[in-house]
């Protein structure tokens, strides 16, 4: 039976012996836990999942979850109330997930099925409309076309939340760096809500509780807008955000002139966390108290970055959000 404790006494209370894991603060912020997977696990988890390639746990929904289980066990049924403990703790919420030995692009099935064990311990990753899947592999290149700041590489990608514009409930959101090339830049970029210096300012603004229209462009592949606010509250009050500049459609003047200085006291933040996450690692976090985003990258001719992402819902905490009416 998995109990689960509380976060922080967990962050020591595994058997002197273990081995599975470890678990410890980053050194960039203490809120981002880094967990990183012993190369003997790993290897054990790849052998185990050997018969399933990908395409198994693309047209099979339910051996996501038989991953999640083989990697929790060989965790000695550890993992799993870390994960959750960690990403419904308003104090911590994030991740940096790292795994021995999965550090090459020739790996990328690998590390897919990797974040897919993990994803499914705590959660179920929704449909990405972007790839058809589960998941979504993406490339980002030195000259881009595309009808959004995801893929450009030479701009911020400005901070925000996730799944704003969908109907699905994402409450995490998981992103790997599968490949990287002449790369100079383009740090991940975070900032945890309660570090954010203005949040009180703007989450008891009057326009912070108004419903605003959201729409995707045409890539997204999402042709209906969602109605809903920029700031809720979760289950103990707190506020939280769901809010991305690039989507958001205000009717007026007012609405727009104050999603300007959301975004740009967002922006302008010192409390936003930069790091480099290495290739085969990725970042887990909170959607709902998370806000991420990239910095620039120096423009190369053989600049390729390689990603993949999951978004989806807490299968085992309904803490989080009051649920969208
Ligand atoms: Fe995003």
């Amino acid at each position: 039976m998995t109990t689960f404790v509380p976060l922080k006494d967990l962050v020591v209370p595994l058997p002197e012996d273990f081995k599975g894991f470890t678990l410890a603060p980053t050194e960039y912020s203490p809120r981002l836990l880094q967990l990183t997977f012993a190369k003997s696990t790993v290897e054990a988890f790849l052998a185990a999942m050997a018969e399933w390639p990908i395409q198994a746990l693309e047209y099979k929904s339910f051996l996501r979850f038989r991953a999640a289980k083989l990697l929790d066990e060989l965790c000695e049924g550890s993992l799993q109330p870390v994960l959750i403990n960690t990403l419904v703790d308003r104090d911590t919420g994030g991740m940096l997930v790292t795994a021995e030995g999965l550090d090459a692009v020739e790996q990328a099935d690998d590390m897919v099925k990797l974040a897919t064990a993990v994803a499914h311990l705590f959660g179920r990753s929704n449909y990405d409309a972007m790839s058809g899947q589960y998941y979504a592999r993406f490339v980002v290149e030195n000259v881009d076309r595309s009808d959004s700041y995801l893929r450009q590489p030479h701009r911020v990608l400005e901070l925000h939340t996730d799944g704003t514009f969908v109907e699905q409930d994402t409450d995490y959101v998981l992103m790997m760096k599968i490949d990287e090339k002449n790369m100079e830049g383009g740090n991940s970029l975070l900032l945890h809500l309660d570090d954010w210096e203005h949040l009180q300012t703007f989450s008891s603004h009057p326009l912070a509780r108004r419903e605003m229209r959201w729409t995707a462009p045409p890539s997204k592949k999402v042709d209906k807008d969602v109605f809903h606010a920029v700031f809720d509250n979760d289950n103990q009050g707190r506020p939280i955000i769901s809010y991305i500049d690039q989507f958001v459609q205000p009717k007026n003047f007012e609405e727009g002139n104050w999603l300007t200085d959301l975004c740009e006291a967002l922006e302008t933040s010192q409390h936003k966390v930069s790091f480099s996450v290495p290739v085969g690692s990725f970042v887990l976090i909170n959607n709902h108290f998370w806000l991420h985003g990239r910095d620039r990258f120096t423009a190369h001719p053989g600049l390729r970055r390689e990603l993949m992402r999951q978004r989806g819902y807490f299968t085992h905490a309904k803490v989080l959000r009051n649920p969208r009416q």
